[in-house]
């Protein structure tokens, strides 16, 4: 067909994309209008609007034919697979229901609308939160009580009971769990989110499937196309040399790289657990099939997708086979696949990594790859300084993140549904004496409440014996010392870790981007130990801070004198303050000021001439920020009084949000 004539030079010559991108769509609007007639109105009308539809993929398409077809002829040279891509990017273009359609020209037209004040993201289990989907429709009403318009539907897709990783071992990528509901309600949830202007994002698994796949089955049967999609080898030789330069992600309870299957005697890569093979993106059968996974998951109404371990998708003998070029090569192929099918659909990674290793996966201005990441190192220096009272290396972590283009938005949150990594920077901490191992092994013991100043309460995750290494898993409120102060029904201690919680959050507010609150952490809810009693999760303490949301609690968030309450309703104060302050806008100029007390940090932020003072006493004694800001009156917000940003008095675990008002 005449697009694959148009894709044949890897130049791509513009004249002849242009006149392939004009055959493509012609060809599929001309079937459709077929039958009418010049004389009946109404088909002239429906022709009119179709001309109009193909119009505007067209010059999406052509503003993006290029490159793409460079990008991907880069990977693949496969003339047909491209054609094939490009037909298929169509079909889902014309699928796509009109509404979404519409949201996508609005968001075309307003591009910086997720970089705003205005989003606040919660993320929970579907089960957990609500039983099903059906049960997420009827708990909106709460979601918006909470101030979120953007929540994150953990994996719902099918899974194998037992060997599913959170869902995230995905059998069947256009199946929905039978418990949770089925497509239809999940059509009908995001329809609903939409009509309330919340947004809906779900998770991309694309590095792997689960060993239940079709594909799987069939490669487990020994079919050698079905092989071809994963990573097969007859003998551990190759294995093995990739086990000499690729690192372990779950050292403990799934040490290795490589899975011996003994029926076909053959090894098969899993970074992850066993039953998660990785794909092979080398194949371009896996990555265009994969890509109408993603614009099939587009078109049924997601917002934002987080493609699931991103850096781990391409695969190389010899490396540590994590962020490699192709890696971005495939994402920068991604964006501009959405941007031509559906571009109101933010892409999110999820690259927990080193700062050097996160950034790029923005792309750059010109090409773009990810329209948001986790702030993640920022998110573990924020424990460390709990543990430590000291905020230097936070305030040098902060310096880095705000001295970054404002383009770049990221995603704040205290915790996730996965562990804590101490992803640090090990070389600053050096210089004050802090070894790697030993400070490692001080914030687990720190957190698991062994250190004589600790409140806090949680448990390793994957402690690996022989690097000593080990990660930890706990809720925000439990890491405050909720759950301890609630055990020993002690008030104080209650209060201060009621004070830490709400100061945590109003710092992570201050930060530019979108903060994502884990569902249950608006009501201080701790960990949950009854994962231990369930074989399937018992090996995985993950599931300690993924507990089912305790809705008989949630009663209490309007009662002032409960834990649930004061958590709640400070939160929610801090969320008005936060999206009716444009001070907030992620375009703000941020910065910290040294308050020469480690254990207090001031954020500073500046919009349009509005100025914010933000102090945050780390610490369980009232500290004195020695800061000098008398540039005009302020006055905080949260009390309504006037105050002067000069030496200023900061209870313990005290915040104050100060806004210059001449
Ligand atoms: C991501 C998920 C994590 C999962 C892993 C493998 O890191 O956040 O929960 O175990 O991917 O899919």
């Amino acid at each position: 067909m005449s697009q694959r004539k148009a894709s044949q030079k890897v130049n791509g010559q513009k004249t002849q994309a242009a006149k392939g991108v004009k055959e493509l769509t012609a060809k599929a609007a001309d079937s459709k209008t077929k039958k009418a007639t010049v004389t009946d109105k109404a088909a002239v009308k429906r022709k009119a609007a179709e001309d109009q539809l193909t119009k505007i993929f067209e010059e999406r398409l052509s503003k993006h034919h290029d490159e793409l077809r460079w990008l991907y002829m880069e990977l693949y040279e496969n003339d047909s697979m491209f054609a094939e891509l490009c037909d298929h990017m169509y079909q889902f273009y014309l699928e796509r229901n009109e509404e979404l359609k519409k949201l996508d020209i609005d968001r075309e037209k307003d591009k910086e609308w997720y970089k705003k004040n205005d989003l606040l993201g919660m993320m929970f289990y579907i089960d957990n939160f609500a039983g099903n989907m059906k049960g997420v429709e009827s708990k909106l009403d709460y979601i918006e009580q909470s101030n979120v318009n953007y929540i994150h539907l953990m994996p719902f897709l099918d899974t194998p009971k037992g060997r599913s990783d959170g869902g995230y071992a995905v059998s069947d990528f256009r199946k929905v769990q039978e418990k949770l509901g089925s497509m239809e309600d999940l059509d009908n949830l995001t329809a609903a989110c939409h009509k309330k202007g919340i947004n809906v994002c779900m998770d991309f698994v694309m590095n792997h499937t689960s060993e239940d796949h079709e594909w799987a089955k069939k490669a487990r049967q020994g079919n050698g196309e079905y092989m071809s999609r994963y990573f097969f080898f007859d003998n551990e030789e190759i294995p093995a040399q990739y086990e000499r330069t690729v690192p372990q992600v779950f050292p403990t309870t799934a040490p290795g790289n490589f899975t011996w299957l003994e029926e076909i005697g053959h090894y098969v890569m899993t970074t992850f657990y066993p039953y998660q093979w990785d794909l092979n993106y080398g194949n371009p059968r896996v990555f265009n099939d994969m890509m109408y996974h993603f614009l099939y998951l587009a078109n049924r109404g997601i917002d934002i997708i987080r493609i699931d371990a991103v850096p781990y998708i391409w695969k190389e003998l010899g490396t540590p086979c994590r962020n490699l070029k192709q890696v971005h090569t495939i994402v920068r192929m991604m964006r501009m696949i959405s941007e031509i099918i559906c571009p109101s659909v933010l892409l999110l990674g999820e690259v927990v990594m080193e700062p050097e290793k996160v950034v790029p996966y923005f792309g750059t201005v010109e090409k773009p790859e990810c329209h948001m990441l986790y702030n993640v190192t920022t998110m573990a220096t924020t424990w460390h300084t709990v543990a430590t009272r000291n905020v230097k290396l936070l305030k040098r972590q902060l310096d880095i993140v705000n001295g970054l283009p404002k383009e770049y938005v990221f995603l704040n949150y205290l915790r996730c549904h996965d562990d804590i990594g101490w992803g640090l920077d090990y070389g600053t901490l050096q210089m004050e004496g802090m070894e790697e191992r030993a400070h490692k092994k001080y914030l687990n013991d720190y957190f698991q409440g062994y250190a004589g100043d600790s409140n806090s309460r949680g448990e390793l995750y994957n402690a690996d014996p022989i690097t000593g290494d080990a990660r930890f898993c706990g809720t925000t409120a439990s890491m405050c010392g909720i759950e301890k102060a609630g055990f020993e029904q002690d008030k104080k201690a209650m209060d201060l870790a009621v004070r830490m919680d709400l100061m945590l959050h109003a710092y992570m507010f201050m930060q530019s981007g979108i903060p994502v609150l884990y569902s249950g952490d608006e009501i201080g809810q701790v960990n949950d130990y009854t994962y231990k009693e369930d074989p399937d999760k018992a090996a995985d303490s993950r599931y300690i801070h993924r507990g089912a949301m305790n809705w008989k609690l949630a009663e209490n968030r309007t009662d002032p004198g409960t834990v649930e309450g004061k958590i709640f309703q400070g939160l929610k104060r801090l969320e008005q303050i936060r999206k009716t302050e444009k001070v907030f806008m992620t375009k703000a100029d941020t910065w910290t000021i040294d308050t020469w007390d480690d254990a207090v940090l001031c954020i500073g932020r500046y919009f349009e001439g509005e100025k914010l003072i933000g102090l945050f006493n780390f610490s369980e004694s009232d500290k004195t920020a020695w800061i000098n800001e008398a540039d005009g009156e302020y006055v905080e917000m949260l009390s309504g009084n006037r105050m002067q940003p000069v030496n200023v008095l900061v209870p313990a675990y005290g915040f104050y949000y100060m806004k210059k008002i001449s």
